[in-house]
């Protein structure tokens, strides 16, 4: 397994290979759990090579302390990635992804606006501009985003087929721990009576895929249902409760065929998000 830690050596890595092999990717910020590794697994069924990268993107963080606690085992992270058989991680540091700081970006298109885009400003172009950077240094036939983070993986896609990237998008279903709660590297951060309180998100999800089954499409009913449930528990504070258009994430009042409920709650200064897709028919 090799690694590379500047544009130029991906591009050299990568330009050495024989163009008939296919390439598969998978950007993360490291801190790799199952959720990642399922991502890996997937591009190595699909791909003849899988390329990883880590890097902590600077420019999508808004918050400059969420940046500086984000968890960083590179070693770690190397190990597993070695053991998925991947091809190359690609680490670049972040003095040779800005040389000149940010001068110029990648605008998100409307999939940007409501939900963490409404949170979270400058967060969508942040990861525009990077994953942008990343597919012009790997240059892979296909890309693999966790459904866990919904509404990036419609602004990439959204991205994708708009700027005339030659690249397969794949979405990947959310790997969740036994009691229901989503993987992600800020679960570490909760605290043992947070974390145990933490399922309460997932429970309220399908509880509102429930309730479609059993006929309620009204979109103000069944958001209220999730942060009622969710509220219920009193170490969590709601942000946002949304059903919209998996498509383009735009709002829609009753359900429409394929709609997805996306939640971003807080436990005391950790902030989680998941959804699940809602279909009138299941
Ligand atoms: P990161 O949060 O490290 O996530 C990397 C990829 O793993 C994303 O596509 C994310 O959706 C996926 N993922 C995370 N948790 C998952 C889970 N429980 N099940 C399935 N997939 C999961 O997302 C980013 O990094 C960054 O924004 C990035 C795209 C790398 C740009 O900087």
């Amino acid at each position: 397994m090799d690694i590379l830690t500047s544009p130029a050596e991906m591009h050299a890595w990568i330009n050495a290979l024989s163009p008939q092999k296919s390439i598969g990717f998978v950007p993360t910020m490291g801190a790799l759990h199952a959720g990642h590794e399922a991502l890996l697994q997937q591009s190595r069924d699909e791909n003849d090579v899988t390329v990883l990268s880590i890097f902590v993107n600077p420019t999508q963080f808004n918050v400059t302390a969420d940046f500086d606690a984000y968890p960083r085992t590179n070693e770690r992270d190397v190990r597993i990635a070695d053991h998925h058989g991947v091809d190359a991680v690609y680490m670049p540091s972040t003095e040779s992804m800005y040389p000149n700081g940010s001068r110029v970006f990648v605008e998100p298109g409307s999939a940007s606006d409501p939900m963490e885009g409404a949170g979270r400003p400058g967060h969508f172009r942040g990861v525009t501009t990077v994953v942008s950077k990343l597919f012009h240094a790997v240059q892979p036939h296909r890309a693999y985003f966790g459904k866990k983070d919904y509404q990036q993986l419609a602004v990439v896609k959204q991205m994708v087929a708009e700027l005339d990237f030659n690249i397969e998008i794949v979405g990947v279903d959310t790997i969740r721990h036994d009691d229901g709660l989503a993987m992600s590297s800020r679960n570490v951060r909760l605290s043992p009576e947070q974390r145990a309180a933490a399922p309460v998100i997932y429970r309220a999800l399908l509880a509102a895929r429930q309730a479609v089954a059993e006929g309620k499409h009204d979109v103000r009913v069944l958001e209220e249902l999730v942060a009622e449930q969710i509220q219920a528990e009193p170490l969590c504070t709601v942000e946002y409760v949304s059903v919209v258009r998996r498509s383009d994430l735009s709002s829609i009042s009753t359900l429409a065929e394929e709609s997805v409920v996306c939640v971003a709650a807080w436990f005391g200064d950790v902030r989680l998000i998941d959804n699940v897709e809602l279909t009138t028919t299941n």
